[in-house]
């Protein structure tokens, strides 16, 4: 049988837009995860279990999808995410920028197509998924870099699309050089519900539910949490502001 995820994938030649200093900032992210991967597997890859809402919007999210097409989990870390929507039924692409948290995925994971590659600047043709999630992934990038991957995330979803995005609430921007005994340079960026949804309408998406809630205590970092379901914007509709 013909692999069904081949037929979405473009022998593209695009240019990487991205240069300078935004490649230098991109290779620390990608040598950040690639080193902290394995102990993200132990700490991380098993926390929707104790994450209920978590679980609650992306049973939703597949409901919503169906069997309608593929979906791409974007910055898929260990593919805990992208696990969980295979098994309530979803087709499931991962992708991240980080070799070693694709080698993790592939091993976790079978049955799921799981690629390296940068979110910003996909090797996917225009509006051939069903869905995209992008579970804090979105969170070192500035204003700029988010708006590049939102417009990305509405270039590569079909007239239908949804995407559930998930990231902290709040202003502030937290450096970590060292993550669970391993050397890293992240910037992990706080974010603004209201700042997010009218980046997210300027890329050509419909805001459908912004869902905010308190910290898991004890399971996770203290922070609260919003989740924004967006759709497709109809053709022809004006990008918010
Ligand atoms: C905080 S982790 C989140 C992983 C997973 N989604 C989760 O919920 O646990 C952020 C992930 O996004 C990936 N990432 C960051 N920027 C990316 C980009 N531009 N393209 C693809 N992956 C990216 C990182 O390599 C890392 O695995």
């Amino acid at each position: 049988m013909l692999d069904p995820l081949a037929k979405i994938v473009q022998d593209s030649t695009r240019a990487d837009p991205y240069t300078g200093a935004m490649r230098e900032s991109t290779e620390t992210i990608r040598t950040s995860y690639d080193a902290v991967a394995a102990a993200y597997v132990e700490h991380l890859s098993g926390e929707l279990a104790a994450k209920p809402l978590d679980r609650h919007l992306l049973n939703r999210f597949a409901e919503e999808i169906g069997d309608r097409g593929v979906v791409a989990d974007l910055g898929c870390g260990p593919g805990h995410v992208a696990r969980y929507l295979h098994e309530q039924g979803a087709q499931m692409l991962g992708i991240d920028l980080s070799p070693e948290m694709i080698r993790w995925a592939t091993d976790l994971n079978p049955g799921i197509d799981f690629r390296v590659g940068d979110f910003r600047s996909l090797d996917l043709a225009d509006g051939s998924l069903a869905g995209v999630v992008a579970f804090y992934s979105v969170i070192h990038l500035d204003a700029e870099g988010r708006a590049t991957a939102f417009k990305e995330f509405r270039r590569i979803l079909d007239s239908r699309g949804a995407l559930l995005l998930a990231f902290h609430i709040g202003a502030e921007t937290i450096h970590r050089d060292e993550l669970w005994g391993q050397a890293v340079s992240l910037d992990f960026r706080f974010l603004e519900p209201a700042e997010v949804t009218a980046a997210l309408r300027k890329a050509g998406f419909t805001v459908a539910e912004r869902t905010e809630r308190e910290p898991y205590e004890g399971t996770e970092y203290p922070s609260r949490r919003c989740y924004v379901l967006a759709r497709t914007a109809p053709e022809g509709q004006p990008a918010g502001d």
